[in-house]
């Protein structure tokens, strides 16, 4: 996590950093800083908070002129959310801004005690810093950095400047840095979308390059040899950065829903990457992710399995990374992120890779890691989130599984009672369904008083439970667990207390009548019961009830879980949450 944003060229360097540091800001959001360089002079300013903050002190302050600079907005790892720890760091000649771990930063700190640096923050980030500045000692710049990356273990993207010198140093190493290209400017950032308003051309920084921008020009060293990049085009649009009249982003990209998903739709229909939905070559998969996109695979196992008959077994890539990996000649390791910058599922990717296994990413943000290093790759196309709870990102992971179970059980010949044009009346119901806020509104003044809330079903609802369970504790900070409907009993029951809300999804006929009975059994200790439910199946009274469309089997997920986000947006808004950057979160994390 944490967002670097760097700039060299005519345009007022802080507002090229601010408008930055806010489209970084989901990367973590508890300090932020800049520094400002005219070549002779630099200047630094940082504060605790958000990049608002350090935007009010900049206007309270006397004006940096300058040409370049580098900006950090920072999700505390080493240290907690301090003014010390806050970057850019500074020691002796050398100014830095950091993403990610430094592994060995203890051992080179006491070596560098000993050589009489001194330190003021509990960083790693400052350790490089100091690390630096003392090879500077020894070797021009160049060096000293190329020392530095061998001396690094860890992960980092670099943005650093040095004193007395005009130009913007930067190398990377499992956190990822773009390098944007405009006439006669030059950005660097963690995530195009830090520079997309200037410019869509842009290049990736490859971990064994040295990038050096300058005034006029940039270069980019492999060892000691210059190398020429070729550009890439971004067609993702500023605009989507855009708020417009909504109050939060999650609102906003939940509202997006429909579109995205018609346009994923409507993308397969005309071939698009058709021949990777069809899983019928494999006999085992593994869908590996974290978070959300985990959970959207847990539908995806349940579809894939009970519709294609194929084996399939979800991790969360944080314990699939270090465990025990069995294979065969037909398996399939699918990796899902929305960021496509996840640390732990990365390096699941790279290790499942290593043993020439293939890999299938399912990913949103076409510019990252995993877009670049996944053998196959299905672009989810739901543009950019902002808000740091994923929701449309999540929709259309759902959609892909949903399409690649559909095609996979034609292929094998197991189903045809549903077809295409089922898949594509979905946006316009769930256009309806977003549409009655007041009735998400009304679950929610049910839900915003209590301090905990369970979520219970059976089979493919459970996995919609573990989303809508997740969304709420994300985003309203209530305790919630997410329960197979018929395993509450077996200990977890004791926790339910008079008027515990516990809302109880139920898509699947086959198991109503079991998720209900386990219902009513918290209902007799004395909760109060939530139903989430299809108009198909809806003869249940006496109950608050949020009722969709029945459709295709596939699909049902895609009409329900809108609803949980929706009740988790106003849970949060009546509890008066920090809704788009729920403390303590970060929506892309880079760290382990
Ligand atoms: C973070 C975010 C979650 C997200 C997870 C996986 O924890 O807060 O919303 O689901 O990362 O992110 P990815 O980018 O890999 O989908």
């Amino acid at each position: 996590m944490c967002g670097i944003i760097g700039y060299i060229g005519n345009k007022d360097v802080s507002e090229v950093l601010f408008h930055g540091l806010y489209s970084l800001e989901y990367r973590g959001y508890d300090s932020a800083g800049m520094a400002i360089s005219d070549g002779a002079h630099l200047k630094t300013l940082k504060c605790v908070g958000r990049v608002s903050n350090l935007e009010d002190n900049y206007k309270n302050n006397e004006k940096f002129n300058g040409f370049f600079g580098i900006a950090h907005t920072r999700w505390a790892t080493n240290g907690g959310a301090s003014f010390e720890n806050a970057h850019p760091h500074t020691v002796g000649k050398v100014t830095l801004v950091h993403n990610g771990i430094i592994e060995n930063a203890d051992s080179i700190k006491s070596s560098l005690i000993n050589c009489g640096y001194h330190f003021y923050s509990e960083t790693d980030s400052e350790v490089i810093a100091a690390f630096l500045d003392n090879e500077l000692k020894h070797n021009n710049i160049f060096k000293s950095i190329q020392v530095l990356r061998k001396s690094l273990k860890g992960s980092y993207a670099l943005g650093i400047i040095i004193d007395g010198d005009d130009c913007i140093y930067a190398i990377r190493k499992d956190s990822p840095l773009l390098v944007g290209v405009n006439q006669d400017e030059f950005f660097l950032a963690s995530d195009i979308s830090a520079f997309l308003r200037y410019t869509n051309k842009y290049f990736l920084l490859e971990e064994t390059e040295l990038v050096v921008l300058g005034k006029d020009d940039f270069k980019v060293y492999k060892d000691d040899i210059v190398v020429s990049k070729e550009f890439l085009t971004s067609n993702s649009e500023s605009h989507s950065l855009d708020k417009l009249d909504y109050d939060h982003y999650m609102l906003k990209e939940i509202m997006e829903e429909p579109i995205v998903l018609k346009n994923l739709i409507d993308s397969y229909r005309s071939g698009e990457n058709i021949d990777l939905y069809d899983l019928s070559r494999y006999d085992e998969i593994h869908i590996v992710a974290c978070g959300s996109a985990m959970y959207a695979g847990l539908i995806g196992q349940s579809l894939i399995e009970e519709e294609a008959y194929i084996k399939v077994n979800v991790f969360p890539a944080s314990e699939y990374r270090y465990k025990k990996k069995i294979f065969n000649s037909k398996s399939l390791v699918i990796l899902v992120s929305q960021s496509g910058e996840t640390a732990d599922t990365i390096a699941a990717m790279r290790e499942v890779k290593n043993m020439n296994i293939p890999t299938l990413g399912i990913i949103n943000n076409p510019n990252s890691t995993m877009a670049r290093e996944c053998d196959k790759v299905i672009l989810i196309n739901a543009g950019i989130e902002v808000a740091v709870a994923t929701t449309k990102a999540y929709i259309n992971q759902v959609c892909v599984f949903a399409l690649m179970a559909y095609t996979t059980s034609l292929s094998k010949g197991i189903s045809n009672d549903v077809s295409l044009d089922d898949f594509d009346s979905i946006p316009v119901l769930l256009q309806n369904i977003l549409d009655n806020s007041h009735v998400y509104k009304e679950v929610a003044k049910d839900l915003f008083e209590h301090d905990s809330c369970f979520f219970i079903g059976r089979g493919i609802d459970y996995a919609i439970c573990m989303e809508g369970s997740l969304k709420l504790k994300e985003v309203s900070y209530i305790h919630s667990e997410a329960y197979q409907a018929g395993e509450l009993k077996h200990g977890t029951i004791s926790l339910i207390d008079d008027g515990i809300p516990v809302i109880a999804v139920i898509s699947n006929s086959f198991l109503k009548d079991k998720t209900l009975a386990n219902l009513n059994e918290t209902l007799a200790r004395g909760a109060y019961g939530i139903v989430v439910t299809t108009s198909e199946l809806d003869d249940l009274k006496d109950f608050r009830k949020v009722l969709v469309p029945t459709v295709n089997r596939f699909c049902q997920s895609l009409l329900i879980v809108p609803t949980l986000q929706l009740i988790s947006y106003y849970v949060s808004l009546y509890r008066g949450c920090d809704i788009d950057k729920p403390k303590n979160l970060a929506k892309s994390v880079t760290v382990e």
